[in-house]
């Protein structure tokens, strides 16, 4: 069971006026007035309604704590007995014609943040009234993900001696009431909740395995981890252990696993759907699942070593998404592979100097052993195309050069083919997951190569995520390929919006919302 199936929040969709259900906590969001003068109740009527109640002090209260909807501001109320919420927790949703899914994502993750932070445990939820630029559906999607999201946390190593008391409380629910039957039916009301949860879930998984340890999640955990997900959701799973993967010839990832006592696992999981869409070939999502990268002999410092846990995140995403495709109805072949490995120093470790052979049969000189995930990668790609696939995206912790390159919070896309980029830019910006396009600049593919094999593994300090990804178009058989390196966004220093502290389980949401979109 992981961390995030120890706290289920239930959520669930509940018709009639939000103002008369009892709660802790009743989420308000509240659209921002137009011009400086403008009143907050007069543009939204649930607050004219509360104020009703309040006996006229709610006005003042608002005015006095200069809350005005700006998006991101919230404000708790507690009604002390006159409506059946305990509080009420406004957020600001910003001018109703920029309303986006991430301003609802985001307007929802800091309530129910407050909410919580309050001591809430059971939350009602009430959707925007009033002119807004998304139906309300989305609206309500975007809601509830971004609710549940923020709801996330990772405690199952939590004692009891810590000087600031208890952890706080864990919400249990999240209901979703809405007033206007005729706005949004029953029916498509569930099945909106239903993609959240989908989405979530997958999301969760991603954080959960990203936030273990390294002595508790190793590759042959990692391995049965994933054949446990892939049996809840309708996925084929194959793990190729360390004896079939040199007879099969990935040398490069049996290279950076032979260090540790926990030998490399290759993880393959397919989804296939129950009715493909005609024309759209497999797709492979190939994920970096370093579990810990020590950097091997060419060691890491103290301070490089630390959250080098961090290191499996692409491959925790690659899991995460695959577990949501059959809710979402994905309606394409999906081959997940999983690139296991630990980089770990011991009298087996590979060495600097050493040459490897690739699964395609490519020679790699090793320059620096901590330049290992580019390795488990080489294979990872070129077994996805030999499945089939018509289309690669790999997702990696590659490169401190990406998080210098783009600073923290800013995903770095390398793509062979422009449409791919664009239409993986469009995902990722319709999810809220910040991610900027790089070059492939050919001129620097002389750093790379080889002096006695086809290719060396690291081409210098400058431009270190360019050369890393050209070393991985090395490897794609021919394919339309993009890399996302999450070297820079696969943890978060501090909370916000939806996104607690710690792992974030980026680009899971990148890669379902780019398999579902329908053009
Ligand atoms: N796992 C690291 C990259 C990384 C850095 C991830 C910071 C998350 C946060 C990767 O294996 C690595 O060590 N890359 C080296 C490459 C270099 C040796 C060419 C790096 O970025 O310094
Ligand atoms: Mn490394
Ligand atoms: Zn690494």
């Amino acid at each position: 069971m992981t961390n995030a199936e120890e706290h289920p929040v239930e959520i669930s969709y509940r018709p009639g006026d939000p103002l008369a259900m009892a709660a802790d906590a009743l989420i308000v969001p509240v659209l921002a007035p137009g011009g400086e003068g403008g009143d907050v109740a007069a543009v939204n009527p649930t607050l004219g309604a509360l104020d009703a109640r309040l006996d006229g002090a709610l006005g003042p209260l608002l005015r006095d704590a200069r809350f005005r909807g700006a998006p991101g501001g919230t404000l708790v109320v507690p009604t002390l007995g006159r409506t059946p919420a305990r509080r009420i927790v406004l957020s600001g949703l910003g001018d109703a014609s920029d309303v986006t899914a991430e301003v609802v994502r985001r307007a929802y993750g800091s309530a129910l943040t407050a909410a919580r932070d309050a001591g809430s445990e059971a939350i009602l939820a009430a959707l925007p009234v009033g002119p807004q630029s998304l139906p309300l559906d989305p609206i309500l999607a975007a809601a509830a993900e971004g609710a549940e999201l923020a709801a996330y946390r990772f405690d199952r190593y939590r004692g009891s001696v810590r000087a600031d008391g208890p952890p706080p409380r864990a919400v249990r629910s999240l209901v979703f009431a809405v007033a206007d039957e005729g706005a949004l039916g029953e029916g498509a009301g569930r099945a909106a909740l239903g993609r959240a949860v989908a989405v979530v879930r997958g999301v969760s998984l991603a954080r959960d395995l990203v936030n273990e340890p390294g002595s508790a999640l190793n590759p042959v955990e990692m391995a049965a981890r994933a054949v446990a997900a892939a049996e809840g959701h309708g996925l084929d799973a194959t793990v190729l252990d360390a004896e079939e993967l040199e007879r099969l010839g990935a040398g490069a990832i049996v290279a950076v696993g032979r260090g540790s006592a926990t030998p490399p696992r290759l993880i393959h999981l397919v989804y296939r759907p129950a009715e493909p869409a005609p024309g759209l070939g497999p797709i492979g999502l190939v994920g970096k699942c370093i579990t810990f990268d020590t950097g091997g002999y060419s060691i890491k410092t103290y301070e490089g070593m630390l959250d080098m846990k961090v290191d499996m995140a692409g491959g925790a995403a690659v899991l995460g998404a695959m577990t949501a495709l059959r809710a979402l109805g994905v309606r394409r072949e999906v081959h997940g592979v999983i690139c296991a490995a630990e980089n770990m120093i011991s009298g087996t470790a590979f060495r600097p100097g050493d040459i490897l052979t690739a699964l395609n049969g490519a020679t790699i000189e090793v320059l620096s052993t901590d330049a290992e995930g580019r390795l488990v990668l080489a294979d990872g790609l070129v077994y996805a195309a030999r499945q089939g696939a018509t289309e690669l995206i790999d997702l990696a912790t590659l490169t401190g050069a990406a998080v210098v390159a783009l600073g923290e919070g800013t995903t770095a896309l390398f793509a062979s083919d422009d449409a791919l980029a664009e239409r993986l830019l469009a995902a990722a910006g319709a999810v809220g997951e910040r991610t900027w396009r790089m070059p492939l600049t050919e001129a620097l593919e002389d750093k790379i190569r080889g002096d006695v094999g086809d290719l060396k593994n690291t081409g210098g300090r400058t431009g270190g995520a360019i050369t890393a990804a050209l070393f991985l178009a090395h490897f794609r058989e021919g394919l339309p390929w993009a890399h996302l390196d999450i070297a820079g966004t696969a943890t978060t220093a501090a909370a916000g919006g939806y996104t607690p502290k710690g792992a974030t389980g980026v680009g899971v949401r990148t890669l379902l919302a780019y398999l579902t979109d329908p053009s």
